[in-house]
């Protein structure tokens, strides 16, 4: 096992972040990461692995932990659907980019998510239609204190918009090793009324969209309106969109007559973030080298070098002024560690 230290975490995290690891270790195995959680001389341990959903503020004083478990495998299938262990350190998107070779159905909706496998159950990652529930099995995890494995269905991970177990409860407790999915091999079911995949595809004069078609329409949209973090460092959504009572939204609408809107329940409507900060002006605004995305205003940007101090301060000013026009309180998506 190598521990190194002082190590520089701008290339381990999507918003390219330049703090650095006090400690650093990178783990390949199970057995690894089992005896790395029992080593009493680094009492601090922060768990990394596709460095998508954080925003580092500071130098982790700790021993990072990088979790590199790579493997696929079938675990079980009949003639219409395949039962896959994928290991937490599989890059996501090119396990969907795997799944389509293979002709495997279910994730091409989520194409082009940046991080891995395993962080993916967190935050329930979804797009356009699609949820990582709706292809969840169960998820292997070990517990941070004992170095014990745990598996959790589908319940018991108390998925929500953005939102399950790990992010509560759970929280800082676990690490998860491998994520079991159900993917369909064929009759595959095709979403594609959410968001602009159908007109991708009218313009592409598809009318019987296969997966492969559905997963190029959602690459295509992606690349038109999200920075690529290998380009320009960011964290994709930073804010969650918002969710607010009818009477709320009736409230906001006599004011703003075109604010738009997805129903949720009866009670309930998700007001896109993007929009709120948008008419808040700080679309394509820009502060020293923290920016708002000039195409996505839901998306913070690090134009270069900005800290993670800036970037935060960025933020909480979207949020101020969000809540002074608005009423609205913007809750952020992606992980602050401060
Ligand atoms: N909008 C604006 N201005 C903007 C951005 C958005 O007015 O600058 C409004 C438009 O009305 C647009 C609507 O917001 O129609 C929705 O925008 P978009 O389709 O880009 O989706 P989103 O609600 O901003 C969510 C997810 C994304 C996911 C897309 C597509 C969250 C927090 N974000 O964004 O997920 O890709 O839907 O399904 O739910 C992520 O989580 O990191 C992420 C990128």
């Amino acid at each position: 096992m190598n521990i190194l230290q002082n190590i520089s975490l701008k290339k381990y995290n999507t918003f390219g972040i330049d703090v650095s690891a006090r400690f650093f270790v990178e783990v390949t195995s199970l057995l690894q990461l089992q005896k790395v959680l029992e080593l009493k001389s680094y009492p601090k341990k922060f768990v990394l692995s596709g460095g998508s959903n954080i925003l580092l503020t500071k130098d982790v004083d700790a021993l990072v932990i990088y979790i590199n478990l790579k493997g696929k495998t079938v675990l079980n299938q009949t003639e219409a659907k395949v039962l896959l262990k994928v290991m937490a350190g599989e890059n996501w998107h090119e396990l969907v980019l795997w799944c389509l070779e293979k002709d495997y159905g279910g994730l091409e909706n989520l194409s082009l998510i940046p991080g891995n496998t395993g962080t993916a159950p967190i935050q329930n990652i979804g797009a356009y239609g699609v949820e990582l529930k709706d292809v969840f099995e169960s998820c292997t995890a070990m517990e941070i204190a004992s170095g014990e494995l745990v598996v959790f269905d589908k319940e018991q991970c108390r998925f929500g918009y953005r939102d399950s177990i790990f992010k509560q409860k759970a929280k800082g407790k676990y690490i998860i090793t491998s994520v079991n999915f159900w993917l369909t091999k064929k009759n595959h079911p095709i979403t594609t009324n959410y968001g602009a995949i159908e007109e991708e595809l009218r313009n592409q004069d598809i009318v019987y969209p296969t997966i492969q078609d559905v997963s190029n329409a959602v690459i295509a949209i992606r690349q038109s309106k999200l920075p690529d973090p290998a380009q320009i460092g960011n964290s994709g959504s930073f804010f969650k969109n918002p969710i607010v009572s009818k009477k709320t939204f009736e409230k906001l609408k006599k004011e703003f007559p075109d604010a738009p809107s997805y129903s949720i329940s009866k009670e309930q409507i998700k007001v896109p973030a993007g929009w709120l900060i948008e008419k808040c002006d700080f679309k394509g605004r820009r502060i020293g080298d923290a920016g708002v995305h000039e195409k996505q205003a839901l998306v913070l940007v690090n134009h270069g070098n900005a800290s993670g101090v800036e970037i935060l301060d960025l933020a909480q000013s979207i949020q101020k002024r969000v809540r002074e026009t608005f009423k609205i309180d913007l809750q952020p998506e992606v992980n602050i560690i401060r």
